[in-house]
């Protein structure tokens, strides 16, 4: 690690010094600021406060399809906002598949009042939960919503969107897996090496001391 009392001297056979400074300032910056705003939108965190208080003592979640498969005036609640955060950009207000980054799209979002032939998947709870688990085309899939935030947005579309829907097939409901912690991944943005700052830090820092290196007539 170079240290800064060389940095009058280094400053001048080598302003690339600067950089790794300036990343890091960046790097402060996105960590203060930004982080912990991804970091609440994707773990569900934001959607927290609007959810009953959670039992102290119980600390992971266990999902139960067969429940969550079932509307309920908390599900359809907590969709609201789910479907607000996540989905309301591309499918629109309305859920008519106009939202404003829609029009950047060349597949247009599904309008949620499309007659059915029209689904790829389908409308009924469990396709949109394929849907919402895979992707489809041009339809992101959703990895950060947990089980609960992913069947409270269905419910919630159906129930403001839409004025019926298919029920779901028979074999999708007996291939229901068993209640379970986490059955779903959920994107851990610390995890998730979206911005290597430290690396490209480091890789500039030993790129300097190479060239320094080679002008001290070192090297290969
Ligand atoms: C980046 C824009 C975008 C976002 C965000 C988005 N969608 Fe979509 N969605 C699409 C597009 C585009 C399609 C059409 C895909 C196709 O037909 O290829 C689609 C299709 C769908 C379909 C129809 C699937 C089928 O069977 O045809 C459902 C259901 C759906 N989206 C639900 C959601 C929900 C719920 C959310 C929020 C959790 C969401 N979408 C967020 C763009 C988006």
């Amino acid at each position: 690690m170079p240290s800064h009392d060389h940095k009058g001297a280094r400053e001048k056979s080598n302003p690339l010094i600067l950089i790794p400074l300036l990343l890091f300032g960046v790097y402060v910056i996105y960590l203060v600021v930004w982080l912990p705003f991804r970091y609440g939108a994707e773990t569900g965190l934001l959607e927290a406060a609007y959810r009953a208080p959670a039992d102290p003592n119980d600390e992971e979640e266990v999902f139960d399809y067969r429940e969550l498969r079932q509307p309920s005036e908390e599900l359809i609640a907590q969709g609201a906002r789910v479907y607000q955060l996540h989905c309301q950009s591309c499918h629109g207000a309305e859920g008519g598949g106009d939202g404003p980054a829609a029009a950047a799209l060349t597949v247009k979002p599904r309008s949620f009042d499309a007659p059915v032939e029209e689904w790829r998947i389908g409308a009924s709870v469990l396709e949109m939960h394929e849907t919402l688990r895979d992707g489809v085309g041009a339809m992101p899939a959703m990895p950060a919503l947990n089980p609960r935030q992913k069947f409270a947005v269905i419910h919630f579309v159906h129930d403001e969107f839409m004025e019926e829907w298919p029920e779901d097939p028979p074999e999708m409901v007996a291939a229901l897996p068993e209640p379970a912690v986490g059955v779903d991944v959920t994107i851990d943005p610390y995890a998730d090496p979206r911005v290597p700052v430290r690396y490209a830090m480091r890789k500039l820092l030993e790129q300097a001391a190479e060239e320094e290196e080679n002008e001290d007539g070192g090297g290969e």
